[in-house]
C-alpha cells in the first residue's frame, strides 16, 4: 500500500490504523513530489504497490484562491500523474476528495451524484482532481469524499480552537456553514475496507455521522477539552455569521454529505462526531 500525503493528517492516520498484514509507505513531498510526472511514475514502478492511496493535497484554502496555478499542480495535474502511474502498474487507486467540490445550497445532505459546483479555487483543483483520477483509470478508481478533517498534530480546526481558547477572553466562530467535523483515524479505517474492495468504483462519501456548524463543533471542543483537562477554563463562544468573518475563498452554506451509500458497501458505519472528538481528545490528553 502506497500513501502519497504520508506526513499529512490522514496519511499519519492511515499509519495509526493499518492492518498488521498491510505493508505501507507513506511518502510526503520531499520523498516524492506529484507535480512531477516522470518521478512519480517512476517510483511507482519501483514499489509496484497493490494499492495507492493519494490524500496528497493543497489543502490551503484561502491561499488557493491567489495560487491557482499552483494549487491545481498538486490537486489536479499531481492526481493526474497519480492515477496514470497506478494504472500503467495496475494499482487499485483511491483518490481522496472534499465537500468543498459542493456549492452548498442544496439544503439536504449531499449524494455521491449531486453536480459539483465548488465556490472556491481548491474546489475546483479537487473537483478536476477527481475527474483526472477517474479519467486516467477508466472509472476504475474510488473517490472519497470528507470533510473537515482533524487529527492529532495537524493543522486543524480542533488544533486553532483550542489555541485560541486559551490566548483570548472570547471566541467568535461561524453558525451558519453546516458540515460535518471528522476524526482522519474514521476515515483512514473506512479507506482500508475501500481498499479490500476492487468491485467499488466511482465516487463514495465518508464522514463521521452527524451535522454540526463550526460554532456547534467549537462550543463541543470546549466542553470536551475542559472534561479532559485539555483547557482550565470555559471562554464565551459567540455565534457569528459567515458575512462578519470575511475569508479570501468562499465557502458552501451546507455540505453535509450523504455516506450511506459508502456505509451499505462496506457494511462499515461511523461514530457520531462527537464520540469521535471526545476519543481524539482523550488521546491528546
Ligand atoms: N483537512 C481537511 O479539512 C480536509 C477536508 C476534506 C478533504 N480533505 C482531503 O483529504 C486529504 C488529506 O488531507 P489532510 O488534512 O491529511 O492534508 P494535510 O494534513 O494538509 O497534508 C497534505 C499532504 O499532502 C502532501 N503534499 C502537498 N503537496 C504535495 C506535493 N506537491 N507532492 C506530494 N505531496 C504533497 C503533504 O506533504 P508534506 O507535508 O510532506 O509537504 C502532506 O503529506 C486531501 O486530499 C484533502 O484535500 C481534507
Amino acid at each position: 500500500m502506497l500513501v502519497l500525503g504520508g506526513t499529512g493528517q490522514l496519511g499519519r492516520a492511515l499509519a495509526r490504523t493499518a492492518p498488521a498484514t498491510i505493508e505501507i509507505v507513506r511518502l510526503g513531498s520531499a520523498e516524492l513530489d506529484v507535480r512531477d510526472a516522470a518521478a512519480v511514475g517512476a517510483r511507482l514502478e519501483a514499489l509496484r504497490p497493490g494499492v495507492v492511496i493519494n490524500a496528497a493535497a493543497w489543502t490551503a484554502v484561502d491561499a488557493a484562491e491567489s495560487a491557482a496555478g499552483a494549487a491545481a499542480a498538486v490537486n489536479t495535474a499531481g492526481a493526474a500523474h497519480v492515477a496514470r502511474a497506478a494504472e500503467r502498474i495496475g494499482a487499485r487507486l483511491l483518490q481522496v476528495s472534499t465537500d468543498f467540490v459542493f456549492g452548498g445550497g442544496c439544503g439536504r445532505p449531499l449524494r455521491p451524484d449531486d453536480p459539483a459546483e465548488p465556490l472556491s479555487v481548491y474546489g475546483r483543483t479537487k473537483r478536476d482532481g477527481e475527474a483526472a483520477a477517474l479519467g486516467e483509470t477508466a472509472g476504475r478508481a474510488c473517490v472519497v469524499r470528507t470533510a473537515w478533517l482533524y487529527e492529532v498534530g495537524g493543522h486543524n480546526f480542533v488544533a486553532t480552537m483550542l489555541r485560541i481558547m486559551r490566548e483570548r477572553e472570547s471566541v467568535s466562530v461561524v453558525s451558519d456553514q453546516v458540515g460535518t467535523p471528522t476524526w482522519a483515524r474514521s476515515l483512514a479505517t473506512a479507506l482500508w475496507r475501500f481498499a479490500e474492495r476492487p468491485d467499488l468504483a466511482g465516487v463514495f462519501h465518508w464522514t463521521d455521522a452527524g451535522v454540526a456548524s463550526w460554532y456547534d463543533f467549537a462550543v463541543a471542543i470546549q466542553e470536551e477539552a475542559l472534561a479532559t483537562g485539555q483547557l482550565t477554563r470555559a471562554v464565551p463562544v459567540l455565534a457569528i455569521r459567515t458575512a462578519e468573518y470575511p475569508t479570501a475563498a468562499r465557502r458552501p452554506a451546507y455540505s453535509v454529505l450523504d455516506g450511506s451509500a459508502s456505509w451499505r458497501a462496506l457494511d462499515l458505519r461511523p461514530a457520531h462526531w462527537r464520540v469521535n472528538l471526545r476519543r481524539m481528545l482523550e488521546e491528546m490528553a
